[in-house]
């Protein structure tokens, strides 16, 4: 059993091999660079050159902070440091389109925030620029990176609990949105800034449903204006179901937040660690239960990488490897236009009461 574990693992590694290694300048200083990309890039090996934000103070902080050299004065200087290859953009999303689309047209490839844009069109009209200037774009869902989930879609493609049919994400905690006021403002919240990681991290095993529906609610006394509560049912060709149930106004501490996938020949349990404390986090909990090896009932993998900071070295790897062998990165800004138009008809379903198709 030792040896199937060391072949999961082998898969899921994220290291990025110094070859692959180009200079990266990041848009933006706030909470997730600082506390996630700046030092998940540093174990990596990554150099970063520099960081610009329309708060300069912020970008002097958090650059002092990281060892980070450069704090440009403007986009537009960032954008001229040649020696910079690899924009990462982290900014409030309103903001990204436009910087992405500068960035592209100064010749460098990028890494966008999830949600990567407002609609499926802006989406079309970025990746159309970077495939007529040969620029590669990943969206950095790392969710599909974090061990937990990476090692459970590896052990499902490696056929361990036979034929998969239902995913399920449960999570019952409490959010403190107050630190990003565009959040508490935003009145589109649960599905599109904090599900989309569930519903992105589905695709990745199940690939694209064929109908959907979703309900979303608030709690008396919450404080952000958008929703807080929501259930997602995933329809898939033939027997195959996802559900999303998220909540994020639990008032009494016992905090919940896991995952698990049933199959025909098997099932995969496990717990995400960083909704247990975020944003330190804990390393995921994961088991497979498989019919088909000598688990003998649930066996433990065991786990040693948290979601924050180490899954943010996956998107950003393989965009580096993409531009080094020509391959498409995972997941590239194409693949990721799927979970755009999927949380698009969850809303719509949210707002009708109707389930939606997804063509
Ligand atoms: N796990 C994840 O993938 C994850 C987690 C958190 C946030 N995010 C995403 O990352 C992005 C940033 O989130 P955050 O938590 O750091 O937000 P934040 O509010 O803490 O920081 C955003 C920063 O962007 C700066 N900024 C805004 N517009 C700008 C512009 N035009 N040019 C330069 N700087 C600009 C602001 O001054 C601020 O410092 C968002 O898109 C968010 O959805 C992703």
């Amino acid at each position: 059993m030792l040896d199937a574990y060391a072949s999961i693992a082998e898969t899921i590694d994220t290291a990025i091999a110094p070859e692959h290694r180009l200079p990266v300048a990041i848009v933006g200083a706030g909470a997730i660079v600082d506390v996630a990309h700046l030092p998940a890039y540093r174990t990596a090996g990554l150099e970063v050159r520099g960081l610009f934000d329309l708060d300069a103070e912020r970008a002097k902080d958090v650059a002092g902070r990281h060892g980070v050299p450069n704090v440009y004065a403007s986009l537009d200087e960032l954008l001229h440091d040649n020696a910079v290859r690899v924009v990462d953009i982290a900014v409030a999303p309103q903001a990204q389109p436009d910087i992405a689309l500068r960035a592209l047209h100064a010749g460098k490839h990028l890494v966008c925030q999830k949600p990567f844009v407002p609609d499926e069109e802006t989406g079309r009209k970025i990746i159309e620029v970077a495939d007529r200037l040969g620029l590669k774009i990943v969206v950095n869902q790392q969710m599909r990176y974090d061990e937990g989930i990476a090692a459970a879609r590896a052990m499902v493609e490696a056929g361990w609990i036979g034929e998969p049919t239902t995913l399920s994400f449960t999570v019952n905690i409490a959010t403190d949105w107050t630190p990003w006021p565009w959040l508490v403002r935003s009145d589109r919240l649960e599905i599109m800034y904090h599900s989309i990681h569930y519903l992105d991290a589905i695709r990745s095993v199940f690939g694209d449903p064929v109908q959907v529906f979703c309900t979303g609610s608030r709690t008396p006394g919450q404080v952000a204006a958008g929703e807080t509560r929501t259930i997602s049912t995933l329809v898939f060709p033939g027997d195959v179901r996802a559900v999303v149930h998220a909540t994020h106004e639990n008032r009494t501490g016992d905090s919940e937040a896991t995952f698990r996938i049933d199959g025909s020949g098997g099932s995969i349990k496990g717990t995400i660690g960083l909704l247990y404390d975020y944003p330190h986090g804990r390393p995921d909990t994961l088991e497979v239960n498989s019919l088909s090896l000598p688990t003998d009932g649930w066996l433990p993998y065991p786990v040693t990488r948290r979601w924050i900071p180490d899954a943010f070295a996956g998107p950003i790897g393989s965009l580096l490897r993409a531009v080094a062998d020509g391959s498409e990165p995972y997941p590239s800004a194409r693949d990721n236009l799927g979970t755009i138009r999927l949380v698009d008809r969850l809303y719509a379903s949210m707002d009708s009461g109707h389930s939606m198709p997804m063509k």
